[in-house]
């Protein structure tokens, strides 16, 4: 049995209270959907910034009606700190979603992408102290290996930020770390590299690639590759980062906590082979695919050139281990993308 199997069969017998930030966005929405399945009691805080309500109802239906009535939804704002305390009540376990995703949101407005991601962070770890919480999870991001060149990226090897975004998400470990040595506030940081799956917004300037193209293809609009595409990522299906999530909160091995970790699949898909790969599921269903190509344009700044993590330290400490590669992501993620009437 892996480390996750037997924390999912532990955590159907003993409930705990955890708090999701960013309930109503992409992964909080997927993180919500697995704790109400295994029957675990949720309280959830969102501002609906760039997460829709659309989301919650969606997890509502698939869920039991009993799993439902464990959660609870208080719309607030993470840059208000008496929203952060009164969410923080009675919590066990955080696992802190809220913030401005998106490099180029945080190139255009880098004061907004700085109140959530920094002032927003710093609410929550004060909350999160000050209600005594078990431990604070939250989500760091692989915009912290900037220009570092070394492959796969290794958690102590870190270059400098290249975007305001990054920025702020190597500030969060920074504060994340000082809490720990300051109040004792245990945390763990979990440097997502490219996730997708099912919720994941595909309109608006700042969508993510996957679910911008695959909504192009299906509306039979260009495809935009920033550069020559032969850009990579870690693409990482978002059960694999629910399943590290559960494992950062809940972990009792002493030197698993006050760390950061890579969370992706350790494997490097370049933007051409990932187009190739979605026109091919896409084909049989839109016949317009088949002469289909893509239209390449400038590289954007601030994108890193590639991303590829190693991700033997959370296998090691977590005993994370990614139960879907990209294919059997794609083939969970398309139905929902297909369902959406794009
Ligand atoms: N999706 C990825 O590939 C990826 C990669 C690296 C890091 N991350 C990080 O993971 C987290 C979740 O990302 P996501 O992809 O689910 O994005 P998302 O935009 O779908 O979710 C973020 C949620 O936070 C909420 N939010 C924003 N500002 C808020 C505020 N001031 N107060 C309360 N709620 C607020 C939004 O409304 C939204 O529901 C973010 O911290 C993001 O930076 C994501």
């Amino acid at each position: 049995m892996s480390a996750y199997e037997q924390l999912q069969s532990g955590l159907t017998v003993r409930r705990h209270v955890w708090l999701i930030t960013g309930v109503a966005g992409f992964i909080g929405s997927n993180l919500l959907e697995s704790l109400l399945n295994l029957n675990q009691r949720v309280v959830g805080l969102d501002n609906f910034a760039t997460g829709h309500r659309r989301n919650l109802d969606e997890v509502q239906s698939l869920v039991s009606s009993e799993a439902w009535e464990n959660f609870q939804f208080i719309e607030g704002d993470i840059r208000e700190l008496q929203d952060c305390h009164r969410v923080c009540q009675g919590v066990d376990y955080v696992l802190h979603q809220a913030a401005l995703g998106s490099v180029p949101r945080s190139v255009e407005d880098p004061i907004t992408t700085n109140g959530v991601n920094v002032t927003g962070f710093l609410n929550m770890l004060v909350a999160a102290r000050d209600a005594k919480v078990k431990r604070f999870v939250y989500a760091a991001s692989s915009s912290t290996y900037g220009d570092s060149p070394s492959l796969p990226k290794v958690e102590a090897v870190i270059g400098k930020p290249l975007s305001p975004y990054a920025v702020t998400k190597f500030v969060n470990e920074l504060y994340a770390d000082v809490f720990a040595r300051t109040y004792h506030l245990e945390s763990i940081g979990l440097r997502y590299f490219n996730v997708f799956g099912p919720r994941q917004d595909p309109d608006g300037a700042y969508a993510a690639v996957i679910p911008k193209w695959i909504a192009s293809m299906i509306r039979d609009e260009p495809v935009y590759v920033n550069g020559d595409g032969e850009t990579s990522r870690d693409f990482c299906f978002v059960a694999n980062v629910v399943q590290a999530n559960l494992l950062a909160a809940t972990t009792s091995n002493s030197a698993a906590v006050n760390q950061i970790y890579n969370v992706a699949l350790g494997c490097r898909t370049t933007l051409n082979e990932l187009y190739s790969q979605l026109r091919l599921s896409l084909l049989p269903r839109y016949g317009h695919l088949e002469d289909a190509k893509v239209v390449n344009r400038e590289f954007r700044p601030g994108d890193v050139r590639h991303s590829l993590a190693d991700i033997g330290k959370a296998e090691k400490l977590l005993g994370y281990a990614p139960t879907h590669r990209l294919d059997a992501g794609l083939a969970l993620a398309m139905p929902w993308y297909l369902s959406k009437n794009l």
